[in-house]
Order: structure tokens, then sequence, then C-alpha cells
């Protein structure tokens, strides 16, 4: 209340002082222009009776002058008259001049002298009296003097209304500061302050899970976010705390966030990690007249985040997002996630044309198709091979400037974009532990010996420490290639390569999502499955008894047509499901500057619109296609309120899609089919597993999830979440970093 009352009497105070200056001002002026106007008026009527005065007043005919006196005072009885000869005696006057009371002398002295009419006020018995003096010429000589009177009380009452109303203004004008102090104070202040402090209590009786639910804007809302932030670390520690208990309790080996930062510390020391990727884990894009920051879509960075949020280092990867440069400083640097920093994202830029040559042009119409066997031709032109390579060497020159103080550091290179930058690293600095993971499937050497560079592109990889694949099947497609292109001392006991004087180990890396996610104590408000389903139902006007997703990055590799093809095959074989079961894919428009990708867009849309035409009643439709780029939030409510999630990808080194939505399930229930041509296939066993091509087969899958007991499904579930709890993300990094960190290097190669 004190700072209330504070803020009233402040405002006030200012609020009265400037009343009472602009009042003064306006009542000054107010007189001014009334006296003007009386004086004004009192000496044209004076002028007006110049004439008809001289005459009698020469002739010396105070008759005359009696009956103008009475004639003028009875026409208006306000104004008072006396007339005075030219000696200054008294020759008439009308009634309502009262001499006892009034002194003319002076006036009539001082009007003679100056030739000119003189304005006075008087009071008499309260009243405010104006007297105008003026003197009565006849041929240029003063033949006497007029007095005339006015009742100038109107004056005074004026500028009492005036100061009267002002007064009124600023009483209303408190009650309005006070009653708008109380309400913002309670509003903005006292009521967020008292919301925060129960919000604080609850969480510290560990009654609530959700953020507090400020208003946009409100001035405690930095306050609530640090706080926030606060309490989510805090939850965090706790919660892996207490799963490191269970671990040790359990004697489990399962990894955490905790347990990588401590084995990468005891692994590697001090040292930084360094990872470098084409695609950027924060990327800064222009919303109007606001820059948001997003997530982009993909398997990678969804895996790699993680690990560098728990160890830290650098991340160097292309600054492609339109608000990119003004977000980073002069070093091309930013710390992220932005919300809380943990590791350093180092952005590189890159021409149209570089974009356009190594990106759109090698990376994915060349290598990209190379190695999916997806039955869409590589195409591979000299001049994106060059811009390939000048690509590489410019993210190799960012590197070593980075690394540049640092002995022996650890480099993580990501991906089929940077196929040269292993060589280009370890030329000029040997003493690098260079890992590169390759995400996508690797061919066989028949498939990959379609390459013009073929050997360049070999050359530069052998030249790293180690080289992951998501499976083993893909290590020993990559073998074979280097048995077939290069000369070579292939090791496949350990499976490694030797080549003058350097040895390069090929591992299986199966990559994950980071699971169990520890859940932290404030989080967008946990909803259960029905009130989710509910809600997504609405949203999309659906009332159905079953829902499956998917969730893709729309690219054809992932077989999405042929998804809506199985669905398609569904209902026609089994139109009990009619109005019964929907489908939503969430399909994010990728590399779509590509033809093959751009017109993908056009035949997915195509496809459902056909499967909706076909079968859709007034009240339902099979397909819902969501072409969007959707955040974590809106992915994971899908997953947890479907049915099912299906993953038909014709060809994908791991697909981590199938991995979160098993992640996103801690009610044990839905059910996954997955394609049998994906990495994880070979992880998740409990999963329906389908040829995509065979839309029967992925037909009676759907059926088959759908009619399953919830006891199966619970089953399967368990079992799939089993399998990530131990092969998580963070037992991916471990392994790829204990391995590279051990390797013995040959620092003079
Ligand atoms: C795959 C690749 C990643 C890539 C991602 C998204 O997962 O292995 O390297 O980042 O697709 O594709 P984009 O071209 O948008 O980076």
């Amino acid at each position: 209340m004190k700072i209330t009352l504070r803020l009233i009497v402040s405002l006030i105070f200012v609020a009265t002082l400037v009343a009472a200056i602009f009042s003064y001002y306006q009542v000054e002026s107010e007189k001014e222009r009334l006296t003007t106007e009386l004086t004004l008026k009192a000496s044209t009527l004076a002028e007006s009776m110049e004439g008809t005065i001289s005459e009698p007043l020469l002739s010396n005919s105070p008759e005359r002058l009696k009956n103008f006196i009475e004639r003028f005072t009875k026409r208006d009885p306000f104004v008072g008259i006396a007339i005075y000869d030219s000696k200054g005696m008294l020759v008439d006057k009308s009634a309502n001049i009262d001499l006892s009371k009034q002194t003319f002398k002076k006036d009539i002295i001082e009007s003679s002298i100056r030739n000119e009419g003189i304005s006075n006020f008087e009071t008499v018995d309260g009243v405010k009296i104006h007297i105008y003096t003026s003197p009565l010429r006849r041929d240029q000589q003063i033949i006497g003097s007029l007095i005339l009177t006015h009742n100038a009380s109107y004056i005074d009452s004026r500028l009492k209304d005036i100061w009267r109303t002002n007064f009124v203004r600023l009483l209303i004008l408190s009650f309005l500061i006070i009653i708008t102090t109380i309400l913002i104070v309670r509003w903005s202040l006292t009521g967020p302050i008292a919301q925060i402090a129960d919000w604080l209590k609850g969480l510290r009786m560990g009654k609530i899970k959700h953020p507090v639910n400020l208003p946009r804007g409100d001035i405690l809302g930095p306050l609530a976010n640090e706080v926030t932030i606060l309490v989510k670390n805090l939850a965090l520690a706790r919660a892996s705390a207490e799963v490191e208990a269970k671990l040790r309790a359990q004697s489990e080996s399962l990894w955490t966030a905790e347990r990588l930062k401590e084995h990468v510390r005891h692994e590697v020391g001090n040292k930084n990690l360094y990872v470098i990727s084409n695609r950027e884990p924060y990327m800064h894009i222009r919303r109007g007249s606001t820059i948001e920051c997003v997530i982009p879509a993909g398997g990678l960075v969804t895996a790699i985040d993680p690990i560098m949020q728990s160890c830290g280092g650098t991340w160097i990867a292309h600054g492609s997002g339109d608000a990119d440069f003004e977000t980073t400083d002069q070093h091309s640097k930013l710390s992220v996630p932005p919300e809380e920093p943990h590791y350093t994202l180092k952005r590189v830029w890159l021409t149209k044309e570089e974009e356009e040559g190594y990106y759109y042009g090698f990376s994915n119409e060349g290598i990209w198709p190379l190695c999916h066997i997806t039955h869409t031709r590589p195409i591979f032109r000299l001049e994106d091979w060059v811009y390939y390579q000048k690509v590489n060497q410019k993210f190799a020159d960012a590197l070593l400037e980075e690394i540049e103080k640092e002995e022996e550091p650890l480099i993580l290179i990501q991906d089929y974009h940077f196929a040269l930058l292993p060589y280009l690293v370890k030329s000029k600095r040997p003493d690098a532990r260079v890992a590169i993971f390759w995400h996508i499937p690797w061919p066989n050497p028949e498939a990959f010996g379609i390459c013009p560079w073929k050997r360049e592109i070999l050359l530069g990889l052998l030249a790293a420490d180690l080289i992951g694949f998501q499976i083993q099947y893909h290590c020993n497609n990559f073998l074979d290639t280097i048995d077939r292109f290069l000369e070579s001392k292939i090791n496949w006991e350990q499976f490694s390569v030797e080549r003058q004087d350097h040895i390069t180990y090929i591992k299986p890396f199966p990559i994950s999502v980071a699971f169990p996610a520890i859940l932290p104590a404030i989080e967008p408000t946990i909803e259960s499955k029905d009130v989710l389903r509910k809600k997504i139902m609405k949203e999309h006007n659906l009332s159905i008894e079953y829902l499956g997703v998917g969730v893709d990055r729309i690219d054809y590799t992932k077989g999405i047509i042929e998804r809506f093809r199985g669905i398609e095959r569904f209902f026609e074989k089994y139109p009990e499901f009619i109005e019964k079961f929907s489908f939503i894919e969430l399909g994010a428009p990728s590399r779509t500057h590509i033809k093959r990708y751009h017109d993908l867009l056009a035949e997915v849309e195509e496809t459902a619109n056909k499967i909706n035409w076909r079968f859709q009643t007034k009240k339902w439709k099979p397909i819902i296609y969501l072409k969007a780029h959707h955040n974590h939030e809106t992915i994971n409510r899908h997953y947890k309120a479907a049915d099912l999630c299906m993953v038909t990808s014709l060809h994908d080194g791991m697909n981590l899609v199938a991995k979160e939505f098993v992640a996103a399930r801690d009610d044990c229930d839905g059910t996954l089919i997955l394609s049998q041509f994906t990495g994880a296939a070979r992880e998740l066993h409990d999963a329906f597993i389908v040829n995509p091509y065979d839309i029967d087969e992925v037909a009676d899958a759907i059926r088959s999830s759908l009619t399953m007991t919830f006891a199966e499904r619970n089953v399967r579930m368990q079992r799939m979440r089993a399998v990530l709890k131990e092969h998580n993300v963070y037992r991916w990094a471990a392994n790829l970093v204990t391995t590279l960190s051990r390797i013995r290097i040959n620092k003079s190669v």
C-alpha cells in the first residue's frame, strides 16, 4: 500500500502544480482581456458623447446637460456620468455616482495633461467600479472632463469562475489518478507479484509443474523468465540426480546428459569439442518486424544439440537464416541456446552461388540421391563440384582458425556435405583428432561408382581418424567401396583402412534421441492423452476413434506418397474404418529450391487431395496434410495424442522420428509402423516393420495396429522404450568421443 500512496501523492502533487500554474496564466490573460474590452467600451462611449456635451457646456446650459444625463441614465442605468468644467468644477452628474466615496480629481488632472482618456478601478462598498476619465475638447481646447463609471464586478466573478472550474477539474483528475494508480499497481505489480509468490510456493512444495502464466509483455516478465530458468535448472539437476541415484541403485548402464559430461571431461580433459555441420542448430529468421529463433527440422540437429548442450564447445555451421547476420557478433559467433547459453555457434557465410553449387547442387542433387537408393537419379555438375571443394575449404579455414591454439583438438564433422573436410584439416593439423559421422546410408560400390569424383571423396574421408555410420551394413558397403576403388590395406577384423601410414577406423554408431528426457519441473502444461486428443480433434474439426500421425521433412526418401497410398489401400480393404480413422501428416517443406523437391510438394498435396476426394464424407476426411515448419511442442502433442505413427522411408540412415515417437509415449501406448529400409528398424523390433512399396502390407499394418489390444501395444511400447533408454544419444556421443580420443594418431601424417 505504501507504494500506491507514494505514487498517488506524487502524481496529485504534480497535477496540482501544473493546474495551478495554468490556471494562474489563464486568469491573468482573461483579466487583461476583460479590462481592455471594458476600457474600449468606455472610450467609444465617451467619444460618442463628446459632441453632445461640448455644446451645452460651452454655452453654459446646465438644463440641456441635465436633460442629456437623465435621458442617458434612463437608457443605461448601469453607467454613471459626471461632467466637469475646464477648472475641474463639477457641472453635473448622474445619480448613480457617489462623490462622497469616489475621487476623480487626480484622474481629471492627469487626463487633461496627457490629453487622453485614463482608465482606473476603484472599489466602492465592496463593488468593483471601472472609471474612465476623458478630456472634453472643442477646437483643440480642453473645455472640461467627462467621467464614465461602469460596474466591473463581473470581471472578478468571471475570474473566480475560472478558478472554481479548474479546481473541480483538478478534483476529478485527482480522483482518476487515485483509481488508475490503484488498478495499475494491483494489475501490474501486486497481482503478478502475489501470483509469482504463490507459484514459487507451489513449486517449492512440488504442487505445480507449469510455468507461471503472466500476460505477454508484463513488466515482471523478465523476472519471471529468469526465475523460470532458475527453477528449471534446479529441477533438472534434481531430476538428473534422481536418475543417477536410480542408476546406481539398479547398477544400470544408462547414459544421461550429466554422465556424458563427466565422461567427456574424463576422456578429453578440458578440451573443447568442435562440431561442424552444414545445418545450424539455431536459425534466426525475420517474421514481419520481429526476429524469431527457430530450430530447423532434421535428425542431425535433434541429435547433436543435446550433446553440445551438455558438453559445451563450438559448433560451426552455415548461417542460412535471413536474420542470422545481425544476431552474431563481429566474429560471426553467438551463444546458444539463446535463452540459456551452453555452447558457441560460429556461423560461416556463403554466397548465393556457393550455396547453390555446394548445398543444393553437389550435396543434395549429387551425393544425397547417390547414397539413398530411391530411384532418383543423382546429378553431377562440374561447377557444383568446384563449389563443393571451395566451401569445404571455407569451413576448413573457419575451423583451423578456431583450433589454432589448441593441441590435439577433438573434431566431429557431420554428414555428406563435408567429405573433403577431414583431408583439408588433417593436412594442416595432423595432431587433430578427426571423426566424420555419415548420417545417411552408404551405398554399395556399384551404386557409388557412378560418381565422377569418387576417388577424391574417398580420399577426403579417409584422412579422418574415425568414420562413423549408422549401421554395420553401411560400414561394410564403405569398406567394399574402398576395396573397389582405392589401393589400401583393409583390416576386416578391426574394421580399419590403412593408407600411406594413416589408419582410419570405420565403425557403426547408431544415432538416437535424448531419452529418457529429464522432465523439467516446469513445462507447458502436461495434458493427459485424452485431453490432448480432444484438443487436436477440435483443432482439425475431427470426430473419430483412431488417429494416425506422420512427421517428416518433405523429402522423396521419406516415402510420403507410398504412405498415403497405403492409407488409401487400408480404406479400400477395410471400409469399416471410414469416418473412424484419420491421418495427420506434419510435413516440413525442405530444399524446395531443388526442382525434385519442389515437384514433390505438389505431388504429396495432389495425392492427399485425391484420396480425400475419394473417401471423404460431409463430416470427415482421411488425410489432414499440414505443410509447415512445426515446432517441437506441436510435434510432441501429436505424437502423444496418436494411436499410431507411420515412418515409411524408402531408404533412411536411421530416422529419428521413429525414435522420437517412442520417446514421447510415456503412457506406453501407441504403435509404430516402421519401414524396413530405415536404420531404426534394426533396433525397434517391436514396431510393425513394413516394406513401404508394398501398399497391402502397409494397409494391413494399419489395421493390425488399430485392432491390437492395449496389453500387447503396451508390451511392445515398453520394449521399444527399453531399447531407447539404453541406446540413447548420450551413449552414441560417449561411444564416438571415447573411440576417437583413444585412437593412437600419427601426428606426422
Ligand atoms: C538429414 C541430413 C542432415 C540434414 C537434415 C535436414 O537428416 O542427414 O544433415 O541437416 O537431413 O536437411 P537440410 O538439408 O534441411 O539440412
